[in-house]
C-alpha cells in the first residue's frame, strides 16, 4: 500500500509572543457564526481542489465534500468558535460583492490543546500574507479559549504550508503516514 507522509508540528502558546495580524488593504475578517457554513466550505473547496491535500482527502475536491465536512466541524462539542475565521476581500466598487478568499477552523484536543484545520487560501489571492495572517488570528483565538498548545498536521510534500506553518514557530512533533486513497495512488 502507498501512503502519504505527513508532520504533526506544534505551537507553544505560552512561549511565543504573538501580535494581532494587519489584513491587506481592502480584506476584512468575518469572526464565526452559524449562518457562515456554507460560505466557509466554498472557500474551502476553491482553495484545496488543485492541491495534494484533495488527493489525501477526496471529500476536499467536491462542494458538498467540504459543505459535509463543514457542518461536521462546526457540530462538534469541541468545535473552538474563536480559532475559526473568514476573509473577504471587498472591492473600492460598491456595486460588486465581497469575495470570499480565506478560511480557518479550530477544534480542541483537550482543555490546553488546540488543532488547527485546513487553512486555505483560494489560488488568485495567494502571497499577500494571508495564509500567516489566518494562522495568527486563529492561534489568538485559541489563546482567548485558554489553550497552551496548537497542533496541526500537513502533508510534507505541501511545501507552501510546511514553510509558512515553520516561519510562523511550529516545531516537527512526529511524522505520520497516512494510507493512500486508492485513486490518488494511481495518479500519485
Ligand atoms: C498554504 C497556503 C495557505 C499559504 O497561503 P498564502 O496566503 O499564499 O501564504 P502567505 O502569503 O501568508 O505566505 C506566508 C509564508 O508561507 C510560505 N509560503 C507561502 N507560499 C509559498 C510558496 N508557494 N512556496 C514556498 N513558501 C511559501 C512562506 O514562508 C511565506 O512567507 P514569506 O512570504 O515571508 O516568504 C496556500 O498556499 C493554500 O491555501 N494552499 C492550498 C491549501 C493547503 O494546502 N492548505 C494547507 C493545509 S495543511
Amino acid at each position: 500500500m502507498a501512503y502519504f507522509r505527513r508532520f504533526k508540528m506544534e505551537f507553544d502558546l505560552t512561549a511565543t509572543p504573538l501580535t494581532e495580524p494587519v489584513l491587506p488593504p481592502n480584506y476584512r475578517w468575518a469572526s464565526w457564526n452559524t449562518g457562515l457554513v456554507d460560505r466557509h466550505a466554498e472557500v474551502k473547496f476553491h482553495s484545496f481542489r488543485d492541491e495534494i491535500d484533495s488527493l489525501v482527502f477526496p471529500c476536499l475536491a467536491a462542494t458538498d465534500g467540504c459543505q459535509q465536512l463543514m457542518r461536521d466541524i462546526s457540530r462538534q462539542s469541541n468545535f473552538v468558535p474563536r480559532a475559526t475565521w473568514l476573509i473577504s476581500y471587498h472591492s473600492d466598487d460598491p456595486w460588486d460583492y465581497p469575495f470570499d478568499c480565506a478560511t480557518i477552523q479550530g477544534l480542541s484536543r483537550d482543555s490546553e490543546l488546540g488543532a488547527v484545520q485546513n487553512v486555505g487560501v483560494v489560488p488568485e489571492h495567494r502571497g499577500q500574507g494571508l495564509g500567516r495572517a489566518l494562522v495568527l488570528q486563529s492561534l489568538l483565538g485559541f489563546r482567548q479559549a485558554g489553550m497552551r498548545r496548537v497542533s496541526l498536521e500537513v502533508t510534507a510534500d505541501n511545501r507552501p504550508a510546511v514553510a509558512l506553518y515553520r516561519s510562523i514557530g511550529f516545531r516537527l512533533t512526529r511524522t505520520l503516514y497516512r494510507p493512500m486513497p486508492a485513486a490518488a495512488a494511481i495518479g500519485y
